[in-house]
């Protein structure tokens, strides 16, 4: 029998550095990146392109049968299609993280793109980040990491990704925008982004890319042979 797949998720809020450390795994084990966050963006898109409130859960539980996404590897990561688009910086604007946020609470749109994501931890070797990655996507993942940071800290690291990305935008619009955020993904009633309880909770707030690796290298080899 094919041995089972190796799953590692790392879940934590925004800014908190997930995909920078997942990229980073991912090459240094030879495993495939998926960036779930990337497909609540991709419905954010398609909501924000149809004119429909964030906020209507009907109005973005009807856009559903409209919508096929797919997700195909290239690179040793994950890359989403929206009917046949390329998913790419389109879904790094504020606006759009605002519709992720939102539309991620629908339970009907969590469920729309479940299998997609297990569908793909049970064909690849991964290392998948988001939310509720070691909580409900993949519960028996063998490692599971809660990456976390204050808010001003991971507001700032944010704050220089949309300033080299060309968005004019101040702390204070980050900071009240991530907090708004957190609060918003950690209260909702499905799937909420808290750890699960056999996560390792990892603390980067002082810690930069390096050391982040570093500390999440050591909580892997613990648990794993690889
Ligand atoms: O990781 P991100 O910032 O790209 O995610 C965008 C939004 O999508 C985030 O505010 C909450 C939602 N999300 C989620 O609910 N579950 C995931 N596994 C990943 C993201």
């Amino acid at each position: 029998m094919r041995r089972k797949r190796l799953n590692i998720a790392i879940d934590g809020p925004s800014g908190s550095g997930k995909s920078t450390l997942a990229k980073l795994l991912a090459k240094k084990y030879n495993l495939i990146y998926i960036d779930t966050g990337a497909i609540y963006r991709t419905i954010g898109l398609y909501a924000m392109r149809a004119g429909v409130d964030r906020t209507d859960t009907e109005g973005v539980i009807s856009l559903l049968p409209h919508m096929k996404i797919e997700m195909t590897l290239e690179n040793g990561g994950g890359v989403v299609w929206l009917n046949g688009e390329r998913m790419g910086d389109e879904l790094r604007t504020p606006e759009c993280s605002l519709y992720a946020s939102d539309v991620s609470k629908i339970p009907a749109v969590r469920e729309y793109i479940l299998e997609l994501q297990r569908g793909i931890a049970r064909r690849n070797d991964c290392v998948m980040d988001g939310r509720d990655i070691g909580t409900v996507i993949l519960p028996k993942a063998q490692v599971k990491i809660f990456l976390f940071a204050s808010v001003e800290k991971r507001a700032e690291r944010r704050l220089i990704e949309l300033r080299e990305k060309g968005e004019d935008v101040t702390l204070e619009q980050v900071l009240e925008d991530m907090r708004w955020r957190d609060e918003n993904d950690k209260t909702r009633k499905i799937a909420p982004a808290i750890p699960a309880p056999d996560a390792v909770m990892l603390d980067n707030g002082g810690l930069g890319i390096e050391a982040t690796l570093d500390a999440a290298s050591e909580i892997i080899e613990s648990k794993v042979k690889i």
